[in-house]
């Protein structure tokens, strides 16, 4: 695999944005979840987002895919303004969200049936994918057939089969174990740099969260969370998560994070 030097290289400075969330907030009925959140993520950028549970995280995730709508701000894709359910985003989510009576294969195949790619199409690249994610000979297998690992393997699959600008993951990993956890992780990595898109990944573990970024937001406890403060993850590419915990910029990183975290997770467990 050749990757360019340039691509490996962190996203810090966001010339033009992928995504851009102005003065977002977010209310259920009276309870105001997030308020003026301002955010930008570029294009080929990893950002993670960390936050006490509660805090609103999913719901701006959801306001960015389009299905759930702010109470004031704006939100776009690319330049152009959510507006309804986008086509243009794949998504990860924590739970297995593949269809039980479905195979691997036509699992990995609905995007493309949704947007109406013809057969000999979606056959080539379901199966190209199915091999890119370590799965090929098991295709015809049903969720239940497959261990953890590879319905996760499915779901990446799933996500990046139709190439969306940008990719929004929803606390990925965390029911996995630990060992399967750093498999995936670096799973990750390796498909996303090989082309790389906006991510939005939002988690509440911390070395989840600078092990993957280029930038890892911190938001305020709820109601009414904000962004507190932005890190810049500058450790090179390629990184094998389970190693760069041990780099001492990662600690250093992680000191100066969770200095920020800390105070919300505190607030958030003193208003349970
Ligand atoms: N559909 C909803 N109706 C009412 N309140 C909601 C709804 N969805 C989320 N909330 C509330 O909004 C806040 C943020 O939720 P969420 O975004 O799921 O948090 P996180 O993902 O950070 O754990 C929480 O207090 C939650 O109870
Ligand atoms: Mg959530």
């Amino acid at each position: 695999m050749s990757l360019s030097a340039r691509k490996l290289e962190p996203v810090t400075s966001v010339a033009k944005p992928m995504v851009s969330i102005e003065n977002v907030t977010m209310a259920f009925g009276s309870f105001v979840a997030v308020q003026n959140v301002d955010l930008e993520v570029g294009n080929g950028e990893f950002l993670s987002i960390v936050g006490p549970t509660g805090c609103g995280k999913s719901t701006i995730l959801n306001a960015i895919a389009g299905l759930l709508k702010p109470a004031e701000g704006d939100v776009s894709i690319d330049g152009a303004p959510v507006k309804g359910v986008q086509n243009s985003i794949g998504y990860l989510f924590q739970q297995d969200a593949l269809l039980p009576w479905k195979t691997a294969y036509q699992n990995v195949e609905l995007g493309l049936l949704f947007r109406g790619v013809d057969a000999q199409e979606r056959h080539s690249k379901v199966m190209a994918w199915l091999e890119k994610v370590g799965l090929k000979g098991f295709e015809g297998r049903f969720p239940h057939q497959l261990s953890g690992g590879q319905r996760k393997r499915v779901q990446m699959a799933q996500a990046l089969i139709t190439e969306p600008k940008v990719i929004l993951m929803d606390e990925p990993f965390s029911a996995l174990d630990i060992h399967t956890r750093h498999l995936m992780q670096n799973e990750l990595l390796r498909l996303w740099q090989e082309d790389r898109r906006a991510v939005v990944m939002i988690t509440h573990d911390l070395e989840e969260a600078i092990a993957l970024g280029d930038r890892v937001v911190v938001l305020a406890a709820g109601p009414k969370s904000r962004v507190i403060e932005s890190f810049p993850v500058d450790l090179e590419r390629p990184r094998n998560v389970a190693e760069i915990k041990l780099d001492s910029r990662f600690m250093t990183l992680y000191r100066d994070i969770w200095a920020s975290l800390r105070g919300e997770v505190e607030k958030s467990y003193a208003s349970h």
